[in-house]
């Protein structure tokens, strides 16, 4: 099956995921357009979503679902978006369309992330996808030579400035074996907003399109 037809497959499948009469957290990328144009075939039966990017925001107002904004909601039951990679302990790497920080904003507010991915997208060790990093442009040589001291190359992303105004740094090279630990580590440097690894922030659930069908894995 080609990546596109797991995607809507994918998409398809987390319906089952969406708490009837809620507003349902909504992430960024092409899988989720997959979920998103699903979603619109059960909207009367929600009360609308909390996306995590303008792009996102947009498809679903352009379906009739009625979007608010993420400070209008205290909590959510789930949120579903997708992954550049995700390794067997639900451990995700994102940021590959530049959302990563409204992503991590709107999967805070959520009980659940439930992530949504074609099989390619499974890894055992993150880090071969380029690890996005959303910084203050003042902090961007700053922050790329911290990584070259873990033994990364981190590239400025040419001409992305993201829904927040920032930029990003796309990082090759590393092999991300504790997560929590990098996470925590790259929180700390100044002029970073968002480290695109989603550990403290993992999934607990992931719908995984492979040739066989869709295969669950629970963290
Ligand atoms: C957006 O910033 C990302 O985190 C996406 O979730 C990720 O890039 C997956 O996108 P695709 O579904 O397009 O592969």
């Amino acid at each position: 099956m080609n990546q596109q037809k797991l995607k809507v497959l994918v998409g398809r499948a987390a319906l089952e995921q969406v708490v009837e009469g809620s507003v349902v957290g909504v992430g960024t990328g092409s899988t989720v357009d997959c979920f998103i144009d699903a979603l619109a075939g059960m909207k009367e039966r929600i009360a609308g979503a909390v996306s995590s990017s303008m792009r996102s925001s947009e498809r679903l107002r352009a379906h009739g679902i009625r979007v608010f904004e993420a400070e209008a909601v205290e909590s959510l039951p789930v949120y579903i978006d997708g992954a550049d990679e995700i390794d067997r302990r639900g451990f995700m790497i994102k940021g590959g369309g530049a959302a990563l920080t409204r992503e991590k904003i709107v999967a805070d507010l959520a009980e659940r992330f439930v992530c949504i991915a074609d099989a390619s997208k499974l890894v055992d060790v993150l880090g071969r996808f380029p690890l996005p990093v959303e910084v203050l442009p003042m902090a961007a040589a700053q922050v790329a030579r911290r990584f070259v001291r873990l033994g990364g190359q981190a590239r400025l992303r040419e001409g992305v400035v993201t829904d927040n105004g920032q930029c990003i740094l796309d990082v090759h090279g590393l092999q991300i074996t504790d997560p929590l630990g990098f996470e925590t580590e790259v929180n700390q440097w100044p002029g970073v907003l968002t480290v695109g690894v989603f550990a403290r922030h993992k999934a607990a659930l992931c719908l995984l399109g492979t040739d066989e069908g869709v295969q669950t894995l629970r963290f």
